[in-house]
């Protein structure tokens, strides 16, 4: 039997059951699946770590359903709060001070003294969360390093057996990640480009987003080689060579497009699909046309240089 919002329920009993239960069940949002346990489980977020084989030093996001739970894991500095105002439910996540008594595991915020907060946008991620009871987190659903998944056959692919079930919400519109914004001092700090454009906060904030301050606890998770196709990635190719794989964009076209039409938004859309797909036809190596540093080109370009680094 189908629910409100199209989803079989015994699909969404069983993935509510199984959070509960401590397991893992990789969920869509609106930016990529995500790789969902309950926050407050410490056994459950090392599974995560597990399953993914991710760097315990890079700490996860905390989804909860609106800013009032998010209230009572962090403290909301007036920054804070006029974003989550303006940008909750959607692709910006928050890193804010731990509040004291906060549910969430120390293991998710990976020993620092702060939290990364999101809410979703997607009805069967705010479901999966309103429905459990608590806050979920959810790193990418993809193996640490590798291609971000925007489909539950990515997730089948790059995780199997690994994870317990997935909730299929077809295609995600984002495409890519939220961006992350870090109000831990005086100076609102962009620690991740994504699926928000820095300009909207910028805007909304009235004042320009710094860059991460220096030292691994600012940033931890800003890792030089991620997103890693199997693939080697050549980017802003202005001619296509023989032999090489083609992501186009715009007029510099391909078979696979990023957009025709020069639409950053449905550019970020397609990204992780199409490197999917490339690498999936077994190319030693892909070119990419290049995309103009603008808006959402800004996280697009810092997606690609991470899969063009060289591999650890
Ligand atoms: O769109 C998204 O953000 C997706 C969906 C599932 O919500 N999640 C996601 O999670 O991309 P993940 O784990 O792949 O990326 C989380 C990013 C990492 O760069 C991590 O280092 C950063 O957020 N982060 C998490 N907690 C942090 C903290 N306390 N301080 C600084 N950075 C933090
Ligand atoms: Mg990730």
């Amino acid at each position: 039997m189908l629910n409100a919002i199209g989803q079989d329920m015994n699909d969404m009993q069983r993935a509510i059951d199984i959070v509960r239960a401590g397991g893992l069940v990789a969920f869509p949002t609106e930016t990529v699946y995500g790789l969902g346990a309950d926050a407050t489980n410490d056994l459950a977020v090392a599974r995560i770590f597990e399953a993914k084989q991710r760097p315990h030093f890079n700490p996860l996001i905390a989804h909860v359903t609106d800013v009032e739970e998010a209230f009572a894991l962090a403290e909301f500095p007036a920054a804070a709060l006029t974003l989550a105002a303006k940008f909750w439910p959607g692709p910006l996540t928050l890193v804010l001070p731990r509040q004291a008594g906060c549910a969430v595991s120390l293991l998710a915020s990976a020993g620092l003294p702060s939290i990364a907060l999101r809410v979703p946008q997607h009805p069967l991620a705010l479901e999966l969360i309103r429905a459990s009871g608590r806050p979920i987190v959810a790193p990418s659903a993809n193996p640490s390093g590798k291609i971000s998944p925007t489909t539950a056959d990515h997730v089948r692919e790059g995780l199997g057996e690994k994870v317990a079930m997935i909730l299929d919400g077809g295609p995600c519109a984002v495409g890519l990640e939220s961006t992350v914004v870090s109000l831990l001092d005086d100076a609102p700090r962009l620690l991740r480009a994504g699926g928000l454009p820095r300009d909207m906060i910028e805007d909304v904030l009235g004042r320009k987003l710094q860059g991460p301050a220096n030292g691994p606890l600012h940033a931890p998770g800003q890792l030089a080689s991620h997103y890693a196709p199997r693939a080697q990635m050549r980017l802003n190719a202005t001619q296509w060579q023989d032999g090489e794989a083609r992501l186009g964009f715009s007029a510099m076209d391909a078979p696979l497009n990023l957009s025709r039409s020069g639409n950053l938004v449905e550019a970020a859309a397609n990204l992780f699909a199409m490197l999917h797909q490339l690498d999936g036809q077994g190319a030693a190596l892909i070119a990419v046309a290049p995309i103009p540093d603008i808006s959402l080109g800004e996280a697009i370009n810092d997606r690609l240089r991470r899969a063009a680094a060289p591999r650890a």
